[in-house]
């Protein structure tokens, strides 16, 4: 399973890239506007450089000529530049345009089984349905990620289940089970991930009991 950072934060990429465990890179809208007045492309070429993985660049635009525009503009800034499109009509148009381009597309806000069915169809390398929110309104995430895994395998799509929109560690866990390709987590939850009570307890103990053994 593969694991993607899911921000645009410089810092936190550094961390994640120096714990060994990040593959790739997912940004949003809303994470590119929480790090300020940055300059779009320049701050993209950044994690590029700092992650050898494919990297998430999304376009704002709602037709599907300004996403090829934008696209097109962001996929010469690296060769691991991936376009995230949103989960519309016109979003899978340019994912079509995009697939026949050789350009990689992230197709995103994905709630549903036959939209992710939709962007397989269309070529999508990455199908993203976000668990986390469709929990916040009652519904079961997990199962759409065991849907989604089912139909792939079932038509042998390329098409890669990338879990987005995860909140805990179980949401990790969970989708390993299941067989997604990719989860892209937030820095706190790759933390947290790495944390079990039983292992700090344990590792006290441990130096309380060498510190006293007087060994050397
Ligand atoms: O990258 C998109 C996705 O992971 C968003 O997550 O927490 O805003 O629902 P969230």
């Amino acid at each position: 399973m593969k694991f993607f950072i899911d921000t645009a934060n410089l810092s936190e990429i550094k961390q994640a890239m120096e714990m060994g465990l990040i593959d790739g890179v997912t940004t949003n809208p809303s994470l590119m506007a929480k790090e300020g007045k940055i300059d779009f492309k320049k701050h993209i070429a950044k994690i590029c450089e700092m992650v050898p993985g494919d990297i998430s660049a999304e376009v704002t635009s709602l037709d599907s000529e300004g996403m090829l525009k934008e696209g097109r503009e962001f996929a010469k800034i690296a060769s691991n530049v991936v376009i995230k499109c949103p989960l519309t009509l016109e979003g899978l148009k340019a994912t079509r345009i995009f697939r026949e381009e050789g350009t990689k597309v992230n197709v995103t806000l994905c709630f549903s089984a036959a939209q992710a069915l939709l962007a397989a169809k269309a070529g999508a390398s990455y199908i993203s349905p976000f668990i986390g929110r469709l929990d916040d309104i009652g519904q079961n995430g997990m199962q759409l990620i065991s849907d989604i895994v089912q139909i792939y395998e079932n038509y042998d799509f390329e098409t890669q289940v990338l879990v987005a929109s995860v909140r805990s560690p179980m949401h990790i866990v969970d989708s390993a089970l299941l067989g997604a390709d990719v989860a892209t987590i937030p820095f706190k939850i790759i933390q947290q991930l790495a944390t079990h009570p039983l292992t700090d307890k344990g590792l006290d103990a441990f130096t309380a009991d060498w510190k006293k053994s007087g060994i050397k």
